[in-house]
C-alpha cells in the first residue's frame, strides 16, 4: 500500500483520518509541530489499530514552513512518499482576525513550502484540507461547488488562496493529482471515546464548547446571535461527523491514485443543517446534563446559514455521510466524559 505523508496528523481531523488510513493498510509518516495537536492522540490511534510495527506510523515533530523538517519527513521511510494528506494549518475564524499575518504565513507559505518539497521528491498527489468558510455568505442554500468563493474572514481567504495555488499548479504542470476537500463543520469523535476533539486553550467552536460546558470545564455557552433569519433565530450549520469526514479523505485518495491526473474540488457535508439551539438541545438529551446558555451579540465573521450540497462528492467518490446529529452528540459526549481534560496528563 502507498506510503503517505500526513501533515497535521496529530490534530482532531488528522488523527481520525490517520486511523482510517491505517485501517485501510496504508503506512504513514506524520509531520506535526503539535501546535494544535497531541502526540498522545497518535499513540492512541496506534493502540486502536493494534499497531505493533512502528514502521507503519512514523512521527516527525516539525513545521511545514521548515525545509529541513520537510526533508526529514520525505526521507523518514525507506519507501518513497506517494501522496500527501495536508491538514496542517490554523483554523480559528475569530483568531484569524486578530493575527492575519500568522494565518497567511502558516496556511499559505506553509502550503507553498510543502508543494515545493513534493516537487523535489517527485510526489504530485495531494489531498488538501479546505473549508466551506471560503463561501462566505452564500447566495443559495444548499451550497454547491459552483458557488462564488467569497470569504469574509482572513482564515477563509487563506484557504481560498491555497486552492488557487493548487489549481494554478494543476494547470501549469502535468501529472498533479489534487483533491481540495471543502469541509463544513467537523464534529464528534471516534465511537470508542479514545480519541476526540481537544482544542488547545479555550475552544472557539460550538461542539467543544458545548461538551466542555456539559462536563463542567466551562460555566455556560454563549450563543452568538439569536436574531438570524432562521426558524429559531440561531445560526445554522452543516455539522459532519469527523469519522464520516475521515472516510471522505480515504475515498478521495483512492480516486486520485486510481484515475488520471486531475483536480477535484468537493464539498464534504451532510446536506442537513442544524441550528445552534438544536445542537444545544440534542446535546442535553444525549448527555442528560443541563447546559446553561446566554444569548449574546453575533460574532464577527459569522453567517446565518451554511449547508452543503455534497452530491458531487457522492458521485465522484462513491462516498456519503452515514452519521447524524444524535451520533455526533453521543460520540462527542462519550469522548468528553471519558477524557474530561482531553489528552492532558491526568
Ligand atoms: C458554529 C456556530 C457560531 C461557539 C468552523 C471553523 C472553521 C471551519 C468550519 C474547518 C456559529 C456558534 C460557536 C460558541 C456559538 N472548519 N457558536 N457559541 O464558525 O461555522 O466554522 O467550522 O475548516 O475552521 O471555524 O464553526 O463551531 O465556531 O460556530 O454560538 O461558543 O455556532 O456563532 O453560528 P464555524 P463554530
Amino acid at each position: 500500500m502507498p506510503q503517505l505523508l500526513i501533515t497535521g496528523g496529530a490534530g482532531f481531523i488528522g488523527s481520525h483520518s490517520c486511523l482510517s488510513f491505517l485501517e485501510a493498510g496504508h503506512n504513514l509518516v506524520i509531520l506535526d509541530n503539535y501546535s494544535n495537536g497531541s502526540k498522545e492522540a497518535l499513540k492512541r490511534v496506534a493502540q486502536l489499530v493494534g499497531l505493533h510495527d512502528s514502521k507503519r506510523l512514523r512521527l516527525i515533530r516539525g513545521d511545514i514552513r521548515n525545509k529541513n523538517d520537510l526533508d526529514k519527513a520525505f526521507t523518514a521511510s525507506d519507501q518513497p512518499i506517494e501522496a500527501v494528506i495536508h491538514f496542517a494549518g490554523l483554523k480559528a475564524v475569530s483568531e484569524s482576525f486578530l493575527d492575519p499575518l500568522k494565518y497567511w504565513d502558516v496556511n499559505l507559505s506553509g502550503s507553498r513550502s510543502l508543494l515545493e518539497a513534493m516537487l523535489s521528491y517527485e510526489c504530485k498527489t495531494i489531498v488538501f484540507s479546505s473549508s466551506a468558510t471560503i463561501y462566505g455568505c452564500p447566495q443559495k442554500i444548499p451550497i454547491d461547488e459552483t458557488a462564488l468563493v467569497q470569504p469574509v474572514n482572513p482564515y477563509g481567504h487563506t484557504k481560498a488562496a491555497v486552492e488557487r495555488l493548487l489549481s494554478d499548479l494543476a494547470e501549469s504542470q502535468n501529472g498533479w493529482r489534487i483533491a481540495s476537500l471543502r469541509y463544513f463543520n467537523p464534529v464528534g469523535a471516534h465511537s470508542s471515546g479514545v480519541i476526540g476533539e481537544d482544542p488547545n486553550g479555550l475552544p472557539n467552536n460550538l461542539f467543544p464548547v458545548v461538551s466542555q460546558v456539559a462536563v463542567g470545564r466551562i460555566e455556560e455557552l454563549k450563543v452568538f446571535g439569536c436574531d438570524w433569519s432562521t426558524p429559531d433565530g440561531s445560526a445554522i450549520r452543516d455539522f459532519i461527523h469527523v469519522v464520516d469526514l475521515a472516510e471522505g479523505h480515504l475515498a478521495a485518495l483512492e480516486v486520485l491514485l486510481r484515475e488520471p491526473p486531475q483536480m477535484l474540488t468537493l464539498n464534504l457535508g451532510t446536506g442537513r443543517g442544524h441550528s445552534v439551539l438544536e445542537v444545544l438541545n440534542a446535546f442535553q438529551k444525549v448527555s442528560k446534563r443541563n447546559i446553561p446558555y446566554l444569548i449574546e451579540r453575533r460574532r464577527p465573521g459569522d453567517v446565518a446559514c451554511t449547508v452543503a450540497d455534497s452530491t458531487m462528492a457522492e458521485q465522484r467518490l462513491g462516498w456519503k455521510t452515514k452519521l447524524n446529529l444524535f451520533d455526533m452528540c453521543k460520540d462527542a459526549w462519550n469522548w468528553q466524559k471519558m477524557n474530561p481534560l482531553g489528552y492532558q496528563e491526568k
